[in-house]
């Protein structure tokens, strides 16, 4: 079973598909931090962000491997290294690449065929499971997405302005919506969520009622 959760930064995918996870005992897959990892290695290697192939060479080679709470590029553990300003950013510019795209969505679904899996990211639920049991398009206004990535920035000890990080995001938003390839976008058969106005607990029970709703086989998932 999948559960694809898509939306823009801030709007609380990864708390809400690492609790959804839990409570149904799926695994959860993060695959923001797949395109970070990359990123990532990219600047330590130098690559400009313009030399496609080797991009694309950097996300074919890349061995990454997510376990609960970890990520691991090549071995080395990159939790922390993957969450700085630089890296969102580089981020989305590979994510701009369609070899870069290809790579990570093949690895992907190849995580999604082994396990029950909550996946969270920009195109799950329109391209890399078109077919998920669940979509969700999570959302929540500018101001409070600003608002909840600084919050979790400032835990980390960067120190960012409010008006740096909001020019980032929106930056950044622009980038993930408007690439050819796989942009951010609502799949059509997705549920819209818009998650301001509701707390943790209210989305989770909402994204579970819509799970319990699609299981048909009798399994219990709660
Ligand atoms: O979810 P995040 O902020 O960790 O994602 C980092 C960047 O990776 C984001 O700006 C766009 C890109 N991304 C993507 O293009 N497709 C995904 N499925 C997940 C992330």
């Amino acid at each position: 079973m999948v559960v694809a959760i898509d939306g823009p930064a801030g709007a609380g995918k990864s708390t809400i598909a690492k609790k959804l996870a839990e409570r149904l005992r799926f695994t959860y897959i993060d695959t923001g931090a797949m395109y970070r990892a990359v990123a990532l290695w990219a600047l330590r290697q130098n690559v400009s962000w313009d030399d496609m192939h080797r991009m694309e060479q950097l996300a074919i080679a890349a061995q990454i491997e997510l376990s609960p709470g970890h990520i691991r590029l090549n071995g080395e553990d990159v939790t922390e290294a993957i969450r700085t300003p630089e890296v969102s950013n580089g981020a989305s510019k590979v994510a701009v690449i369609p070899g870069v795209r290809r790579a990570m969505v093949a690895k992907q679904r190849e995580m999604g065929e082994r396990a029950n899996v909550v996946m969270e990211g920009r195109d799950i639920g329109t391209v890399v499971f078109p077919d998920a049991d669940v979509k969700i398009f999570l959302d929540a206004n500018p101001q409070e997405r600003v608002r909840r990535r600084l919050r979790d920035v400032r835990a980390q000890g960067e120190n960012i302005s409010e008006g740096q990080l909001a020019a980032e995001m929106k930056e950044r938003d622009r980038r993930d919506s408007t690439r050819s390839d796989a942009p951010l976008a609502q799949a059509p058969d997705a549920v819209y969520l818009d998650s301001t106005p509701l707390s943790l607990d209210e989305v989770e029970e909402t994204i579970l009622k819509i799970v319990r709703s699609r299981v048909t086989n009798g399994k219990d998932f709660s």
